[in-house]
């Protein structure tokens, strides 16, 4: 990823695409969704703070574990407006997800240890199926895949 001085206190939306690995759409819609923002240049050209950057990288590694967009949003604005965010700052919002990520962590794991039985079965309970009740809202899920009574019957 190519560097950017430490002099240089905004960056052109090709810059923040370059450093961040995203692309320039995602930077768009990024910001048409309230997630980052930029100022206007008098030619009309995006110019983003420098911890934009820190902000897309958060961003982009929340999306990849599955949190929806808005939840990020709303962990974004706890971050002070008018300042660069301090590493206080990052740490207290780091601090404040920790339940959703432990969350998705047990998620994840339902998924991983049921889904091979969900292959092989079909069911989609509601009460039952890790696929169709990803959350579990009906209480621990019971280990293996359940089939329907009416399906145990046909067989
Ligand atoms: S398809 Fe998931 S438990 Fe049957």
């Amino acid at each position: 990823m190519p560097q950017i001085p430490v002099k240089i206190h905004e960056l052109t939306v090709g810059q923040l695409s370059a450093r961040s690995g995203a692309a320039v759409s995602a930077l768009h819609f990024y910001e048409a969704k309230g997630l980052i923002s930029s100022r206007r240049t008098t030619g009309n050209q995006r110019r983003y703070q420098r911890d934009t950057l820190r902000r897309v990288a958060f961003i982009r590694a929340a999306q990849r574990v599955g949190i929806p967009l808005a939840t990020i949003r709303d962990a974004l604005s706890e971050l002070p407006e008018g300042r660069t965010p301090t590493r206080e700052d990052w740490a207290h919002l780091s601090e404040a997800w920790r339940s959703e990520l432990d969350q998705r962590i047990t998620q994840l794991g339902r998924l991983r240890d049921h889904l091979t039985d969900c292959i092989g079965c079909g069911c989609l309970s509601l009460e039952n199926c890790v696929l169709s009740n990803p959350d579990d809202v009906f209480g621990e899920r019971l280990t293996g895949s359940r089939l329907m009574k009416e399906n145990r019957e046909g067989a």
